[in-house]
């Protein structure tokens, strides 16, 4: 058994086949009003290869003028983010161990080479409560680390239906996605991965 870094808590097939359907049918009702747009790096203004959406009250962008920062509304739209389902808020309330609710869900979409480079989460003013991560679609080699840049890290895959969290001495923990097996999983149509994260931002 491979040994995680303390905080890191990876449940292989936490979701059922039949409920990441559901969800994969909640996000697409997302996407339709929420498009998926293209992030852009701050100060470079270098287009990210991951595609993202939101829902809840918050929802995480970037663009080269802003930077990365957490917003009420749509870059594209202007419209407020979608509510977020039930359903993720139900899987928050049985993983994070946390009485507060979450404020957002950032919904990633890879194609196939699609990727993301080793990143903190460190946009939200609390960190207390975890990060908690839903993977949908094509199997990905996700990769942690410490809270140092340059530390070891850990390699491993996520499939459709594990939920990853990320707790504790690893809230803040380097961590990316190297890359995406392309025709691993046949719940998208189209292939691709879906990661959502579920997060609270503000102080409870
Ligand atoms: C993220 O760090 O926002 C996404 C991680 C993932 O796609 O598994
Ligand atoms: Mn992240």
């Amino acid at each position: 058994m491979q040994v995680l870094p303390p905080g890191i808590h990876l449940i292989p097939g936490y979701l059922e086949r039949s409920q990441q359907q559901e969800i994969l049918h909640e996000i697409r009702e997302i996407i339709r009003i929420a498009p998926l747009f293209r992030p852009t790096m701050p100060r470079t203004g270098r287009p990210l290869s991951v595609r993202m959406s939101s829902c809840g009250e918050l929802g995480w962008v970037s663009d080269k003028q802003g930077g990365y920062r957490y917003q009420h509304n749509h870059p594209v739209t202007a419209l407020a983010w979608p509510d977020m389902p039930q359903s993720l808020i139900n899987i928050w309330q049985e993983l994070s161990s946390c009485p507060c609710l979450p404020q957002s869900c950032l919904i990633n979409f890879y194609d196939q080479i699609a990727k993301m480079g080793l990143h903190q989460d460190k946009d939200e003013e609390y960190f207390d409560a975890p990060i908690i991560s839903l993977s949908l679609g094509d199997t990905c080699l996700f990769r942690v680390g410490s809270k140092s840049r340059g530390g070891r890290t850990t390699s491993f895959k996520l499939q459709s239906g594990d939920a990853l969290i990320l707790a504790g001495a690893s809230r803040l923990a380097f961590h990316g996605v190297d890359r995406i097996y392309p025709d691993t999983s046949t719940l998208l149509k189209n292939g691709g991965r879906i990661n959502l994260t579920l997060r609270r931002v503000t102080k409870p």
